[in-house]
């Protein structure tokens, strides 16, 4: 039997989210993508409503949310502001290979104290010389007795100078390529590391975007996650399961779309009636509700898979491709519908379209999930 509703706690997770959104997330919004400012006290907000770093396991203190209670609170947050959602998806991004492939004594470490206060997490794969590559990144990692020395740069990290730690992939042997490759934790502060917060971004301009320097940084052997040799991997499982709540973020981003261009449509008078009774504006509208659905129900359907245990790479790759592209052009139609209001930063579509556009991008740009479902198909 397929089932269509959330369950109780699953609504209660959504209407908390949602007022936290309503009264924290969006009365400061366009103030912080305007100043490219971090939202700390709404992060703080997060934190004491419960609402961060939800995943973190039940055997260290935490609520160990699964995956459709995750992509419920994403989609509420992308609603209101993807930026700042990017700060919380970021870190649970940071959580996730730590709980995929870390020991008890790492859950332990490394995750429980994220939840003594509004502490983020990281996860730094790309390089300057690499993204979509990721299998041809250049941090070097040298094993010396029982610590890894660490050397590269990492950039376009979401939280990354802000983190308690940052999950690093590096390479201990360039020749074997993948297989050279650890996935290994770094704790905020390390003796060589720097951290250089990214300006001038587009959108999602709440969310700070560092570049990090790796100058001999030396760190336990024991923070390496599963073998070594399995970071690629480890990356990999990752971005199959957060690439969900990407998703998740841009159907709240088009609902948001669809919002503001109802309720713009129905006040806007030409030709002497509201532009809601012109059939072109209707379309719009329709196609939007349209995008919504489709893409809230693959968003649904991936994250079920992952909770289920069931494989979910090819799912999760439909739902972040569909629904970011889905939600750029809402809010692109949203602009269109606004006119020249559309244009302007006082209204709030302008800065959907710019913030959805790192949907596209980020966790692996929309060309890589179709060459992930590409090679499901042929497979
Ligand atoms: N799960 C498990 N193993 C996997 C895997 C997966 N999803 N995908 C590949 N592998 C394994 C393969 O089986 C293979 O293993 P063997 O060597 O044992 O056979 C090995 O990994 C190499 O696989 P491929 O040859 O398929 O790898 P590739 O070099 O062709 O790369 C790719 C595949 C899909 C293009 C991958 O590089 C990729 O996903 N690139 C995009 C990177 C990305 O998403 N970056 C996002 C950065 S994070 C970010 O944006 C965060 C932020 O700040 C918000």
């Amino acid at each position: 039997m397929i089932d269509f509703e959330l369950t109780e706690e699953q609504q209660q997770v959504q209407a908390l989210a949602r007022s936290f959104t309503r009264d924290h997330v969006i009365p400061v919004a366009a103030q912080h993508d305007k100043d490219e400012s971090y939202p700390e006290e709404v992060i703080a907000k997060a934190h004491e409503l419960g609402l961060l770093n939800v995943i973190v396991p039940q055997s260290v203190g935490g609520l160990g949310l699964g995956m459709l209670d995750e992509v419920v609170i994403g989609e509420e947050l992308g609603f209101g502001c993807m930026g700042t959602y990017t700060i919380l998806m970021a870190s649970e991004l940071g959580v996730t290979p730590v709980l995929m492939a870390g020991t008890p004594e790492q859950h332990e470490r490394f995750l429980a104290p994220l939840l003594a206060g509004p502490r983020l997490a990281a996860f730094a794969l790309s390089e300057p010389d690499n993204g979509s590559d990721a299998g041809a990144m250049k941090t070097r990692a040298r094993f010396e007795g029982d610590e890894v020395v660490l050397d590269g740069v990492k950039t376009w990290i979401s939280n990354g100078g802000i983190a308690e730690f940052n999950v690093v992939f590096a390479s201990f042997d360039p020749e074997l390529r993948h297989k050279g490759t650890i996935a290994v934790v770094v704790e905020k502060d390390a003796p060589g590391l720097t951290c250089n917060k990214l300006h001038g971004k587009l959108g999602q301009r709440a969310s700070p975007t560092y570049e990090m320097v790796f100058d001999g940084v030396r760190v336990p052997a024991a923070n390496v996650l599963g073998e070594k040799g399995d970071g690629f991997k480890i990356a990999m499982r990752t971005l199959d399961k957060t690439r969900i709540p990407v998703a998740a973020g841009a159907v709240g981003v088009a609902r948001r779309a669809l919002k503001e261009s109802r309720d713009y449509a129905l006040q806007r008078q030409a030709f002497g009636k509201p532009i809601a009774e012109f059939q072109a504006i209707q379309f719009k509208l329709a196609n939007m509700k349209i995008g919504v659905e489709t893409a809230r129900w693959q968003t649904y359907r991936a994250a079920y898979l992952v909770d289920a245990g069931r494989p979910h790479a090819e799912a999760a790759a439909i739902a972040k491709a569909y629904a970011s592209d889905m939600a750029f052009d809402a809010a692109q139609e949203a602009i269109n519908l606004f006119g020249g209001y559309g244009y302007m930063s006082e209204y709030p579509v302008e800065k959907l379209m710019r913030d959805v556009k790192l949907n596209q991008i980020y966790e692996g740009t929309n060309e890589i999930q179709r060459l992930v479902i590409a090679r499901h198909v042929l497979q």
